[in-house]
């Protein structure tokens, strides 16, 4: 469940920063990808060295120490977290957030992440019953945030009571228990993709197609299935095979497509058009093999329905995300389709270029939506590319904290 997950652990100063260490050790081993940032005091308990090691990464402490000249960090380390998780977290770092200080690398990323955040207190007991701590907590459970709630024990100011940091195998199984199937931002969701080429027949044995391959539909089927979705693949032929768990429907020609989509449409929250659809048929489909007869000769063309377009015309709830193949001026392109079929986002991918687009197993987009909204993506594995890709959209439209 945390395999590739990526958790940003902020740790304040107390004496429990110890267990924090633990902690990262223990969410590596179970794959999950671990950032650390911990406030001044917190490096008074516990060197920097030893998160560094435990989370192979850098651990940020000074806002102003940019490590990326291209990068603001506390923005970026805000947008990379699937979850954050403060621990452990003082009386006085419950206080900052709870009055939205943000006056270190701690407090202003997490008043920059959308992600969900999950506070663990540990404190003297007395300093966990004064009424601010108590005040600062309701306060901030309003806003949001989730408490892991100190245990009862022996704490090290020699008190016993609560106050003690929650153990990191609990608070590692809390996240595993977060990143469960039924917490996948599409659980409950049905996902409609269609992907492919299609065939448009001259007669029984001949054609007209392209040259989609359907990698990028299968992996935006797959990317959806595998963040909670009901999926559904509606696909023209192709050579590889459908996603474990997905539901494929396989059509041929651009008016079975159109078909098989609109049946779903109703029900679909997100619809994503990677087909590459042939925008022209045969006028005629002959039942009998065409005899040659002439030097020269002419098939007529009529065009076929522009699916994506229908649904943007019907379009009700439904998110639409279309793809635009394109060779030459391709954002200004997708820009202009993004408007013309009413969807809500375009991923323009450059067709020209050997090394993505059709067939190719990497690929090099640009995402575009509504108010001008645009976002490149360096050339990835097509699998990597449609997670990014749902990533960005349903982090901006909401649908994934
Ligand atoms: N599309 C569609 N039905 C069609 C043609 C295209 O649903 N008959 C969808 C594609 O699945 C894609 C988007 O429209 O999501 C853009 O397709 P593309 O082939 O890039 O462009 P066209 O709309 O066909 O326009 P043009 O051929 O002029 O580039």
């Amino acid at each position: 469940m945390i395999a590739n997950k990526n958790i940003l652990l902020c740790v304040s100063g107390g004496i429990a920063v110890y267990k924090a260490v633990a902690l990262v050790s223990k969410l590596t081993q179970a794959g999950a990808h671990v950032k650390v940032m911990m406030t001044e005091s917190a490096t008074r308990f516990v060197t920097p060295l030893s998160f560094q090691v435990m989370s192979k990464n850098d651990v940020y402490i000074d806002t102003f120490d940019e490590k990326d000249s291209g990068a603001i960090a506390h923005i970026e380390l805000a947008d990379w977290a699937n979850l954050v998780i403060v621990a452990p977290a003082t009386a006085n770092m419950l206080g900052k957030l709870a009055n939205g200080i943000a006056d270190d690398m701690v407090t202003t990323t997490l008043l920059a992440t959308t992600a969900k955040v999950w506070v663990a207190p540990a404190m003297n007991v007395h300093m966990y019953n004064h009424p601010a701590v108590k005040r600062n907590i309701e306060r901030l459970a309003k806003d949001g945030y989730e408490f892991i709630e100190p245990s009862e024990g022996i704490l090290a100011c020699g008190y016993v009571g609560k106050g003690r940091l929650e153990e990191p195998g609990k608070i590692v199984s809390l996240v595993e228990q977060f990143f469960k199937p039924e917490n996948l931002p599409l659980k409950g969701k049905k996902v409609v993709v269609s992907a492919g080429p299609t065939r448009e027949r001259i007669d029984p044995v001949r054609y007209l197609t392209n040259f989609s391959s359907g990698k990028m539909g299968y992996a935006m089927a797959a990317a959806a299935q595998k963040l909670g979705a009901d999926t559904i693949l509606v696909s023209g032929p192709v050579e590889i095979t459908p996603p474990a768990g997905v539901k494929l429907i396989s059509v041929e020609s651009a008016e079975d497509m159109l078909k098989a989509i609109l049946k779903e449409y109703d029900h679909a929250d997100i619809v994503v058009k990677a087909a590459a659809v042939a925008d022209y048929r045969p006028e005629i489909s002959l039942s009998q093999k065409m005899k040659k007869q002439f030097d020269h000769t002419a098939i007529e063309l009529v065009r076929t329905t522009d699916i994506l377009l229908t649904l943007g015309e019907l379009k009700q709830h439904q998110l639409l995300i279309g793809f635009a193949a394109e060779t030459n001026d391709v954002l200004e392109y997708a820009k202009g389709k993004l408007i013309k079929k009413n969807a809500d986002y375009i991923i323009a991918n450059d067709v020209s270029k050997s090394d993505r687009g059709f067939g190719a197993d990497s690929n090099t987009v640009t995402l575009v939506g509504k108010e001008g909204f645009q976002q490149s993506y360096e050339s990835m594995p097509k699998d990597n590319l449609a997670i990014e890709l749902f990533t960005t959209i349903l982090k901006r439209e909401g649908m994934w904290q």
